[in-house]
């Protein structure tokens, strides 16, 4: 069996050690890949004390992580469509409240991934970019397709023009970047929301309209941009994008739902206000995707194809703090400092 190892995190709030960690072979629905690149996400640099809040379920010594990229070394006894060799992009799911496994955290040399969170990439898309994809590509989804949330039909490869408009307010960050994208593979137009310096990335990635999210009058000018076209649903990302979207929501024609990234506490304060408004909101968490039906429909049904056409784009661009997962503490001290259109990447 392979030697493993993993960067551990001891205790709440204790520092993170590089140690030996056990080789886990897959069990059914599960396999196994050698982790060559990891992406940091938000989540992964809240402070100590933050875990009782956001995951107080988590048990200790924990593996965190939710973004790998690697090669598939070994496949449970039911999983069918990938085989060792494949080069992928996975969601690590040891987070979860259902999961709680530290050989599924994403920093570490092999990781157990749920086979349906699994995608194969294309040779000319590298680790390092591929791994920018899953966290947050899931969190897009969720909130796009998932019944409880907008419920949009499934992105497809030659989608028809369903001539609505979805907000996705937050295009630039990591998240809205996928988002953009899955709402544009589901055929709707796309108004988002960037600082200025990011309205080509934006754009890049499909939206027809960006309009600066700061100022006072940042949702009248959302509001200018949606025009007459009837709103599908509206993604709220980025701290205060909840009060901005109900702004939005409640003055245009359309569906007056919302889905916000925001963590659920936040978001929670705040869907007293839609009672006022009429508009539903409703809270996000990105790992419910691997419960249902749109998880294996985004990665293994859509994802592969859409990236091997170009039609799908790992983004944002992935900035590579080092090598080797000593370098993970680094880039978790950059995050902490925001980014702008990156993602920061480890090489393992
Ligand atoms: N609920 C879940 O399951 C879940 C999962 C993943 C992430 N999230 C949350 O979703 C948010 C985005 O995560 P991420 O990883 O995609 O972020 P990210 O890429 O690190 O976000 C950086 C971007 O945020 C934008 N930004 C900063 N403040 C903003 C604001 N007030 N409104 C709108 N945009 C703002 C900046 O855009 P400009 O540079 O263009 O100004 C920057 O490009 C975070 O709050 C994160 O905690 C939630």
């Amino acid at each position: 069996m392979p030697q493993n190892n993993a960067l551990w995190l001891p205790r709440r709030g204790a520092r993170f050690e590089v140690g030996p960690a056990p080789y886990t072979p897959p069990g059914p629905g599960e396999i196994v890949v050698r982790t060559r690149a990891v992406a940091i996400n938000p989540v992964d640099a809240i402070p100590g004390f933050a875990y009782r809040i956001v995951l107080p379920w988590l048990t200790f010594p924990a593996v965190i992580g939710g973004d790998v990229a690697g090669e598939v070394v070994e496949v449970g006894a039911d999983v069918t469509g990938l085989e060792p060799g494949d080069r992928v992009t996975g969601m690590a799911t040891g987070l979860e409240a259902d999961r709680d496994r530290a050989a599924e955290g994403a920093f570490q040399e092999y990781v157990v991934l749920l086979a349906h969170m699994v995608s194969t990439i294309p040779d000319d898309l590298s680790f390092e970019q591929a791994a920018v994809l899953p966290l947050t590509l899931s969190t897009a989804a969720t909130g796009l397709f998932q019944a409880d949330h907008l419920g949009l039909p499934l992105p497809t490869p030659d989608p028809p023009d369903r001539g609505e408009t979805v907000l996705v307010w937050g295009g630039s960050t990591s998240v809205g970047g996928n988002a953009v994208q899955l709402a544009r593979g589901a055929g709707y137009r796309v108004v988002a929301t960037a600082s200025p310096h990011n309205f080509d990335h934006v754009r890049s990635l499909g939206a027809a309209e960006v309009v600066d999210y700061h100022g006072r009058d940042a949702a009248d000018r959302v509001v200018a941009a949606i025009g007459g076209s009837p709103l599908a649903g509206t993604l709220a990302i980025g701290s205060g994008s909840v009060p901005k979207t109900l702004a939005v929501a409640s003055r245009v024609p359309g569906r007056r739902r919302i889905a916000a990234a925001q963590p659920a506490f936040a978001t929670r304060a705040q869907l007293l206000l839609r009672r006022r408004h009429g508009v539903h909101v409703s809270a996000i968490w990105g790992g419910t995707l691997k419960d249902n039906e749109v998880g294996p429909a985004i990665y293994r049904d859509y994802l592969p194809t859409a990236l091997a056409t170009k039609t799908f784009r790992a983004a944002p661009e992935a900035v590579v703090v080092g090598d080797g997962l000593d370098r993970i503490p680094v880039a978790l001290d950059r995050i902490r400092r925001g980014v702008s259109a990156q993602k920061l990447v480890v090489r393992i």
